[in-house]
């Protein structure tokens, strides 16, 4: 079965617009990896600063190995650039990250429904 690896950012108010500018010019590479199922870029309606980036793949090592792929380092360099030249991420959506944060949750997919036809 599948797996599911999430990646929560904390991304404070007023930060928001920024991140989703940032998803919205994203790499586009993440498509092409190999076992990639899916993505989701959730923003949060409930009041807290948590977006969620869902993303599903065919196993684990689907997964790590798009973590240790120049398809990653690439989707992630323009964040890694603005961290690096803001310093220690106190960017405020000026060329900063947009997040302050970011924690991997990890599950398996064990049980899948899908609507039904018609
Ligand atoms: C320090 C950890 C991370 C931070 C702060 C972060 C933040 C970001 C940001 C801001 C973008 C938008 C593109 C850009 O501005 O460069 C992005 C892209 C993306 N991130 Fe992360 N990310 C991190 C790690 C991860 C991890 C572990 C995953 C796995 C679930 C993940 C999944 C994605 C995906 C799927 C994209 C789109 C890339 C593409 O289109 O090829 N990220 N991330």
């Amino acid at each position: 079965m599948s797996v599911v690896k999430i990646n929560v950012l904390t991304v404070p108010e007023g930060n928001g617009a920024e991140l989703e500018k940032r998803f919205a010019h994203r790499a586009g590479l993440v498509e092409g990896s190999a076992g990639f199922e899916g993505f989701e870029l959730l923003r949060p309606t409930d009041g807290t600063e948590k977006y969620l980036v869902y993303t599903r793949w065919r196993s684990e090592e689907d997964f790590e190995n798009w973590t240790k792929s120049a398809a990653f380092v690439q989707g992630h360099a323009k964040a890694a650039a603005d961290a690096q030249a803001a310093g220690h991420g106190h960017g405020h959506g000026h060329g900063g990250p947009a997040s302050t944060a970011a924690e991997l949750w990890a599950f398996e997919v064990i049980q899948k429904v899908e609507p039904k036809e018609g």
